[in-house]
């Protein structure tokens, strides 16, 4: 699974892939990862992980206090103790957080644990997935396609870097795209 970061080729040793039915989704705010995840597990007959209702369960507490009591940083930490535990799970669809590819550990362990699905949405489709929740900390109270449209810059190449498979999402539905993945992988649905 080669890649491009800073310039230098990345080689990901998918010969480590602890479980090869493993599917992670990653993808920006707003792509559809937790509904596409959901139906995608259904069809694969493999059960669902979302990594931040992941770490709510576990604090007990929402992702906005998180970044309100921990900051940013704060919540990186627990979402990397989450990638880790979740990526080692067998035969389970992840649905990850937007941020998660930041942490080079993140992407080593996704690329390397399972199929990497990025589901690809332009900002226009984002800001009318995210307008009304206010649940993003990172949306809060800011210019919310000027910020989407920066993250995506930044995080686009680390996106691409280590998916196995590409879907589009815009204006399409849910099962459509599961069905999609299910297809790009090669895998039946229900097998
Ligand atoms: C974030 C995305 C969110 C959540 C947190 C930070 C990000 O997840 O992890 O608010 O940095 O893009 P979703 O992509 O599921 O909204």
């Amino acid at each position: 699974m080669p890649g491009l970061r800073g310039g230098r080729r990345v080689v990901y040793d998918s010969g480590n892939m602890l479980d090869r039915r493993n599917v992670f989704l990653i993808g920006p705010m707003g792509s559809g990862k937790s509904a596409v995840g959901r139906q995608l597990a259904r069809l694969l007959g493999l059960a669902f992980h979302d990594s931040d209702a992941d770490i709510e369960e576990r604090t007990g507490v929402d992702i906005a206090y998180i970044f309100e009591q921990e900051g940013e940083a704060g919540f990186r930490l627990r979402e990397r103790e989450s990638i880790d535990r979740l990526t080692q799970l067998e035969g389970v669809v992840i649905a990850t957080g937007g941020g998660a590819v930041i942490d080079p550990e993140n992407r080593l362990k996704l690329a390397e644990r399972g199929a990497v699905v990025y589901l690809q949405t332009s900002v226009a489709q984002q800001l009318a997935r995210t307008r009304h929740g206010r649940h993003r900390p990172l949306l809060n109270d800011v210019d919310q396609e000027r910020v989407l449209a920066d993250l995506m810059a930044t995080r686009a190449p680390l996106y691409a870097e280590i998916a196995d498979l590409t879907v589009a999402t815009d204006h399409r539905r849910v099962q459509l795209v599961a069905e999609e993945i299910c297809a790009g992988l090669g895998r039946a649905p229900g097998a």
